[in-house]
């Protein structure tokens, strides 16, 4: 089978940036799951759809119209790049991503992205649900202060507002949804490698899961 580096962690943990350039490093294609789940949020409230109606946003999250182009987020012909981004999209997300019939619609979009040379997934339940048969599983974390002062770092970056204790609050209600959802739970397998980045940069981050790769 085609190889897969699932790399699923809380949020902020830098999964994302990780990911990125692991599968730049190996010249694989990357998934960007929780994308998704943004797309499907920022596609349901400007359908005016309520974030808890399972039926209604499983319906937009199985006909979604949106591309990956150039490193532009599209949906429609509207570049939604920087308004998944922005928090209210991220608590959306973590609100549709509770919702089983939403994580059903999105499960052959998301295996569709696994080519040859191989794939790095980055999210929740890559290791769990959508490539349980991956050949290497990180769990990527970090303490939640380390990563709410990422994702500010991050958003002032993007010149979009940032306020660190909501940004902690935030962190935290996510993580516990996450972690209590009846389906697709994040947790640490008992195959996943632990990658604490609290005190590792990126640099390091890359190099650990690299090793990994070649050994
Ligand atoms: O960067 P951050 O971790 O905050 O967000 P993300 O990875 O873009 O994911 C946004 C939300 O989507 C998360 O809070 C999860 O609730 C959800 N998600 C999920 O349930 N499963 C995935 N594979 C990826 C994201």
């Amino acid at each position: 089978p085609v190889p897969v580096i699932a790399i699923d962690g809380p949020s902020a943990s830098g999964k994302g940036t990780v990911a990125e350039r692991v599968a730049a490093a190996l010249g694989w294609k990357v998934l960007d799951s929780g994308s998704l789940y943004r797309i499907v949020a920022l596609a349901a409230t400007r359908a005016g759809v309520a974030l808890d109606d399972e039926a209604g946003v499983a319906a937009i999250a199985a006909s979604l119209p949106a591309r990956f182009e150039d490193g532009k987020v599209l949906l429609g012909g509207d570049d939604i790049s920087t308004d998944i981004r922005s928090e209210a999209c991220s608590v959306g997300a973590s609100k549709v991503a509770v919702l089983p019939a939403v994580r059903e619609a999105l499960l052959g979009r998301q295996r569709d992205y696994r080519v040859a040379p191989g794939l790095v997934g980055d999210g929740r339940d890559m290791g769990s649900v959508i490539f349980p048969d991956a050949q290497i599983k990180i769990f990527l974390t970090a303490t939640a202060e380390a990563r709410a002062g990422r994702r500010y770092k991050q958003l002032m970056e993007k010149g979009l507002p940032a306020n660190m204790q909501s940004l902690l609050d935030d962190l935290r209600e996510r993580d516990a949804r996450d972690a209590a959802r009846p389906v697709a739970p994040l947790v640490k397998l008992p195959d996943a490698v632990l990658l604490d980045t609290t005190e590792l940069d990126v640099e390091g981050a890359v190099a650990f899961v690299l090793d990994l790769v070649r050994d």
